[in-house]
């Protein structure tokens, strides 16, 4: 009985193990969690590219593009020439589990098989509206140059990929869905950079662009419910971005003065924490700086 029991423990520490090293090798990218056979749905169709866009894209998409991270709702590929992400939804997140699927279609079963397919289904929407928000009503501050949110694209969309483990895909994207986007570099390492060379003028400046890029959000009635500002936000040369598109979402309240600066406030504690942490020196004058530039606001 204590062998049988010894054994077992020995299996199941091997399997737990060879996972975690099965995820941090790969991040669990595969083909088969980036695809999902979701039925077509018009609402996510965006304007169609005219044909001098779509060959646009096709010679974006026409270099390979190899692993650079994930987020909680994307696995994202950097282009050869530095100048793009592919992003790729992880559908493992936003479809319901294979086991809820299986479940015998009755009674208490149906009930809860039913109740995890509109959860995913709900999440899965609330992503797919703060992409199609960014790209439709603020392609120029989220660096978007398109998305394809149904699997039902032009069969023109071809794309290479390496995966973290430099594995080739030759990936047809007709029948996955997509983000191209601008690359950026994330706004704490530009931050880190002036801060470190003691440039504290220009980070001033960079956190100045943030806010007044918020500002013009705002009027259009955009709120980025997205607290994690000092990685999802991003510049791509001197100009600010968002990296992260996915938790924009349209609320007219935010274009009130007060909710607008009690926003800016929040995001400006995010800030002020950073510079608190890495770089105590400068906490006093930049968060001077950012009450001012709010109060300025
Ligand atoms: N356009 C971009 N340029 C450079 N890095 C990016 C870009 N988009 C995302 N990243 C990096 O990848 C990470 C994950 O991407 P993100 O869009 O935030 O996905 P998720 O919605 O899953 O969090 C970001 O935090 C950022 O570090
Ligand atoms: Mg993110």
């Amino acid at each position: 009985m204590k062998k049988i029991l010894e054994w077992t423990l020995g299996i199941l520490l091997g399997v737990f193990i060879l996972m975690r090293v099965y995820y941090a090798l790969t991040d669990d990218f595969r083909m088969g969690n980036i695809s999902y056979d979701m039925p077509y749905e018009k609402e996510w169709e965006v304007a169609a590219l005219s044909s001098s866009e779509e060959q646009k894209l096709e010679t974006i998409l026409n270099q390979p593009y190899t692993y650079m991270s994930k987020g909680s709702q994307t696995y994202v590929f950097l282009s050869a020439d530095g100048r793009y992400v592919l992003k790729f939804f992880k559908f493992k997140h936003l479809r319901p589990a294979l086991f809820v699927e299986w479940l015998p279609p009755f009674g208490p079963f149906k009930e809860y098989q039913e109740k995890q397919r509109s959860r995913k289904k709900r999440k899965l929407f609330g992503i797919y509206s703060s992409y199609k928000l960014a790209y439709e009503v603020n392609k120029e501050d989220s660096g978007l140059v398109f998305v394809q949110l149904n699997h039902f694209g032009n069969k023109s969309r071809q794309v290479t990929l390496f995966d973290k483990l430099g594995i080739k895909h030759e990936v047809n994207l007709e029948h996955i869905p997509f983000v191209l986007q601008k690359r950026g570099k994330v706004f704490r390492d530009v931050l880190d950079e002036l801060l470190q060379k003691g440039d504290v003028e220009t980070a001033e400046k960079r956190i100045g662009q943030v806010f007044d890029m918020y500002v013009r959000e705002y009027r259009k009635g955009i709120f980025d419910h997205d607290r994690g500002i000092m990685y999802n936000l991003g510049f791509v040369d001197d100009v600010p971005l968002h990296l992260d598109v996915g938790k924009l979402m349209v609320n007219e309240a935010i274009s009130e003065p007060d909710v607008a600066k009690q926003d800016l406030a929040s995001m400006g504690t995010k800030i002020k924490e950073w510079v608190q942490r890495y770089y105590p020196k400068e906490y006093d004058r930049l968060s001077r700086y950012i009450d001012n530039k709010i109060k300025s606001i």
